[in-house]
């Protein structure tokens, strides 16, 4: 919970958020009731397939939508102040400030023309009174921070001179630049590799133990949710279909749709001997159509009753309703009417949290320095 200047709440209160996209084809339906809180230090994972509305989710929340897409109906406070409500004055100093977002190409983001120094520089100045000498220190500074060791040369580098996972920490630097209380980042790894994509997620984690900074990450790597995740929504269709604390989620995911994605997607955190299944079919194209549960097509459970509409209800074996409630979209799953997930035994849930104490501690990752393993030097 937060408290400042009087407010006590989550930091971030999203409530029954619902965006349509425009087209030559009429509405689509992109979320329907989407629904969730960030407190203070925390890390909250969206994961989801493509198309299930993660993206569209944070960009609601940004004012970031494209021109065809509008937010129809719901409330998103921001300490206390609902996001959705702000004029666009309003919300342009907050975005970049107290709220910032990341996306998963750091190349297209950066201007090209500029060096990595003007445009840091100009983050810094846009949110403080700084002059243009202290502004530059306190850009080396967040350069240090977000492990690039050189950060002089850094500052005189254009964009296209610096390795992919150079790119994204200048990328969360900015970012920084603006001290934010949330930070969004929508696939920030996606595009580098492993050892990078570590690297990156360590720092995304020691900067909320080190500053107060929650961060929404968005994601469709299953190991890094276990890795990174206090507590996670797991969206399909527009739709959160399940949400949870990580621990109890990877002991026990409930629904078909969660369970499948985790005998389905692969992720860096893998042992060898997992064995992956995919969901059969995939995410509907017009699932605003459909009246009852969306994932019933590619369900094995499906029975009459699923064809009623779904709503998010508390799973009954939830223990701990009190801080952040473990609730699925599927009334059999709720009432504990489905087999236990992990009846396969190369695939079970404690493969996938024992992963967590594998991953690369804290100590066991460098700083970025001249270089990355993509080969390129700053
Ligand atoms: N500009 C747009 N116009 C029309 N529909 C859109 C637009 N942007 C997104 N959508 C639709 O909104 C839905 C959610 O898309 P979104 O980009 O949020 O998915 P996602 O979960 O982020 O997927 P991915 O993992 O591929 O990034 C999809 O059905 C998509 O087709
Ligand atoms: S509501 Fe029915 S179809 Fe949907 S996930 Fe649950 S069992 Fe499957
Ligand atoms: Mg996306």
């Amino acid at each position: 919970m937060f408290e400042r200047l009087g407010y006590v709440g989550p930091l971030l209160d999203v409530r029954n958020l619902r965006t349509t996209f425009s087209s030559d084809w009429g509405q689509k339906e992109a979320l329907d009731g989407v629904s969730f809180t960030v407190s203070p230090r925390e890390i909250l994972c969206i994961v989801g397939e493509s198309g299930s509305g993660k993206s569209v989710t944070a960009l609601s929340l940004m004012g970031l939508l494209p021109r065809n897409g509008k937010v129809l109906n719901g409330e998103a406070f921001f300490e206390g102040r609902d996001l959705l409500k702000m004029k666009e004055r309003e919300l342009d100093e907050i975005r970049g400030g107290d709220m910032a977002m990341i996306f998963q190409d750091a190349i297209s983001s950066l201007n090209p023309v500029f060096t990595i120094g003007n445009q840091l520089i100009e983050a810094v100045r846009a949110h403080s009174s700084v002059g243009r000498k202290e502004a530059r220190e306190e850009a080396l500074g967040i350069l240090q921070r977000v492990g690039l060791s050189e950060p002089e040369l850094v500052l005189e580098r254009y964009p296209y001179a610096l390795s992919g996972g150079m790119r994204q920490r200048v990328m969360i630097a900015m970012a920084l630049a603006g001290k934010p209380k949330l930070l969004i980042a929508d696939e920030p790894t996606t595009a580098l590799d492993v050892t990078i994509q570590a690297q990156i997620m360590q720092l995304l984690r020691s900067l909320c133990e080190e500053t107060d900074l929650s961060v929404i990450l968005i994601t469709h790597d299953i190991g890094l949710v276990a890795q990174m995740a206090d507590r996670v929504i797991v969206m399909y269709a527009g739709q959160v279909v399940e949400q949870s604390d990580v621990q109890v989620l990877f002991n026990s995911p409930d629904h078909p749709y969660t369970q499948g994605l985790m005998q389905a997607v692969p992720s860096i955190y893998d042992d060898k001997a997992r064995r992956l299944v995919a969901i059969p079919g995939t995410v509907p194209e017009h699932y605003q159509d459909i009246e009852g549960c969306r994932f019933a097509s590619r369900c094995a459970y499906k029975v009459d009753e699923c064809d009623l509409p779904q709503v998010l209800s508390y799973v009954a074996s939830c223990e701990s309703q009190m801080n952040f409630p473990h609730c699925v979209r599927c009334h059999r799953a709720a009432r504990g009417e489905l087999p236990p997930y992990g009846a396969d035994e190369r695939c079970t849930p404690v493969d996938v949290v024992a992963q967590i104490s594998q991953a690369p501690a804290a100590g066991e990752l460098k700083n970025e320095t001249k270089g990355d393993t993509n080969g390129r030097r700053a």
